[in-house]
């Protein structure tokens, strides 16, 4: 059986795009930090979207990378043999440069050549675009896939539904694509089965998307340059290449399951479905709490999403029957197996630890007063059945289980509504998912005028913290959207008001000045040596941008800024709070 590894697949899909020109650049957050329009970077593409419209890349206009993803839509569906909420996406970029030839024929080479994944030719699919009134059939890659070698049965034309990739915000770049698929030699569920069908006959592996237009107000303009924007998920690809059955047999869910199946004296095997929720969860929550944003858990935004995992874990957890906590130990598996790769899970190892665990304790405290509730219920209950909207309140409120609240009602001699329930939880999902599409599904980096203007004021902020602190102060975290600037950086008290008074002096008198921001392209050892500050030295590529305001700062950034610091109105601190242990988290807004 083969048995590739994580690490040494991602290596190899590094040295392939790197043979073929590419440069290597690193993930970037897995909260975006320039974007309020999401909540977590959905999709290697996402962090590029300012460098798909047509600014220039620093490293090049053939890139590589791994991406730290999270989709959330189908949390309830972990569990199944496919569903993750986090998973890494190995993605390669082409802008303005290589098009459908170079790609169609590298996919297939990758896929195919036994100094590859040397898949068996006849085990892929491959899908492409139907067409319609916006774009063209798409021949030009269907022939493509058979000049490559595939026979006519294993190309499918596909609606805009399933070959077609645009962000959940209906903006952006965009275009057709064509998926890769490994069929499972499953038998076809139907006569209509082909890759569009979710009964897992086939596995999709691989996208390519040809983004050649611009989606903005409903219409679809034609880009300048075309662009390629790859996918792949490293879990699912790990499955097809070492034969596995489920996403949960790859190395480090096997890691887990061992201490998890030491901590709990039960077996996976008999307990599939709590096991993966408790893998797949712990996973994401650690990278969610390691990436250097401080993020916690709370009721709204990704805050919240983090609580649910968290919670939705333990609520597993005390369904194999452990009392005792064992969300550490499981962290600990995570932070280990990924901390090469992803530095910031070994920098932030502490904040993770103790951010499970203040939660669980948390969780705990709702979980007492939901038996207050539960109690309070079935006194004043009429009848013997708890209805849906109580089970529900049971379940959405104080995060308890259906099954938790129906064993309990059958030591009462009672009943519960189940059809209530599930009617009460499905309008609550659409309502999320309402809410959330474009949350969730990816939005426009933004790179708005006002969006902009705050980004060069972080760099003031910054300055101004460094004179009135000194010079460690540091960016510990940054998050813009065209209304404010929210930054957080270490110190050991809050701020005075006369500290806050100084430091907004300082922001304005730079404002004042009409210093001009100046962009300078350069490597990245070079920008460190001339004195540029970076927020986390193994965030950026080879190829830099310094951005420098004359005797006030100078920090490598991708940007985008204003050009001279008049362009921006006077700055005020109008909140100031802690942030985690030692980081202090202050709002700004300009006037
Ligand atoms: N953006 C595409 C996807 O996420 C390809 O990277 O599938």
């Amino acid at each position: 059986m083969k048995d590739l590894k994580r690490k040494d697949m991602i290596e190899m899909y590094f040295d392939f795009f790197k043979e073929r020109g590419h440069s290597l650049i690193p993930s970037a957050s897995i909260i975006p930090e320039n974007d309020a329009t999401v909540l977590f970077t959905t999709a290697g593409m996402h962090p590029l979207v300012p460098y798909l419209l047509g600014q220039k890349h620093p490293a090049g206009n053939r890139l590589v990378n791994v991406q730290k993803c999270l989709r959330t839509s189908d949390i309830e569906s972990v569990g199944d043999n496919s569903h993750l909420t986090f998973f890494e996406m190995l993605g390669n970029w082409s802008l303005g440069d290589y098009f459908k030839k170079e790609m169609i024929n590298w996919s297939y080479e990758f896929l195919t050549d036994e100094k590859y994944l040397g898949i068996p030719k006849e085990k892929l699919a491959f899908s492409v675009f139907e067409g319609n009134n916006d774009a063209p059939r798409d021949e030009v890659s269907a022939n493509l896939w058979k000049e490559c070698g595939a026979k006519e049965s294993q190309v499918f034309y596909l609606s805009k539904k399933h070959n077609w990739w645009e962000l959940g915000s209906g903006s952006g770049p965009c275009g057709p694509d064509s998926e890769m698929f490994f069929d499972t030699g499953k038998e076809k569920c139907s006569l209509n089965c082909d890759p569009s069908c979710d009964c897992g006959k086939y596995l999709e592996i691989w996208n390519d998307v040809f983004m050649e237009f611009e989606a903005k107000n409903g219409k679809y303009l034609p880009l300048e340059h075309k662009n390629v924007d790859t996918g792949m998920g490293v879990e699912r690809t790990l499955v097809v290449y070492n034969s596995l059955t489920s996403v949960y047999d790859i190395e480090i869910f096997v890691l887990l399951r061992k201490k998890l199946e030491e901590l709990t004296n039960k077996k996976y095997e008999e307990n599939t479905k709590a096991f993966r929720v408790i893998l797949d969860h712990i996973r994401t929550s650690v990278f969610i709490l390691g990436d250097d944003s401080s993020l916690s858990p709370s009721n709204v935004g990704a805050g919240y999403i983090l609580r649910r995992l968290i919670r939705r874990m333990i609520r597993f957890i005390k369904n194999l029957e452990v009392e005792s906590s064992i969300l550490e130990n499981l962290a600990l598996i995570v932070i280990d197996y990924y901390k090469e790769d992803y530095k910031e899970l070994e920098r932030n190892k502490n904040y993770i630890v103790s951010s499970l665990i203040e939660e669980e304790i948390k969780f705990n405290k709702t979980l007492k007063s939901g038996y207050k509730t539960f109690n309070k219920v079935i006194k004043n209950l009429e009848g013997d059945t708890i209805d849906g909207t109580n089970a529900f309140k049971l379940f959405d409120t104080f995060g308890f289980p259906l099954e938790f609240t129906i064993e309990m009602a059958n030591e009462n001699n009672l009943k519960v509504d189940v059809e209530g329930f599930n009617k009460k939880f499905k309008e609550h999902q659409e309502l999320s998912r309402t809410a959330s599409s474009g949350e969730f599904k990816g939005g426009l980096a933004d790179t708005g005028e006002g969006s902009v203007k705050y980004h060069t004021l972080a760099h003031l902020t910054l300055a101004a913290l460094q004179e009135v602190y000194g010079k460690e102060i540091y960016q510990k975290g940054c998050n813009i959207t065209s209304e404010r600037l929210r930054f957080d950086f270490p110190l050991d008290h809050k701020m005075t008001d006369e500290e806050k008074l100084k430091v907004e002096s300082i922001i304005n008198k730079n404002i004042d000045a009409a210093i001009p921001v100046i962009k300078t392209e350069m490597d990245l050892q070079e920008a460190i040596e001339s004195g540029a500050e970076g927020t986390f030295s193994d965030k950026y590529g080879d190829r830099v941008y310094v951005y420098s305001i004359e005797n006030v700062s100078k920090e490598i950034c991708g940007g985008p800024h204003i050009e001279n610091t008049n362009q921006l109105t006077h700055a005020k601190i109008v909140k100031e709070e802690s942030s985690s242990a030692g980081v202090r988290r202050i709002k700004v807004i300009m006037e």
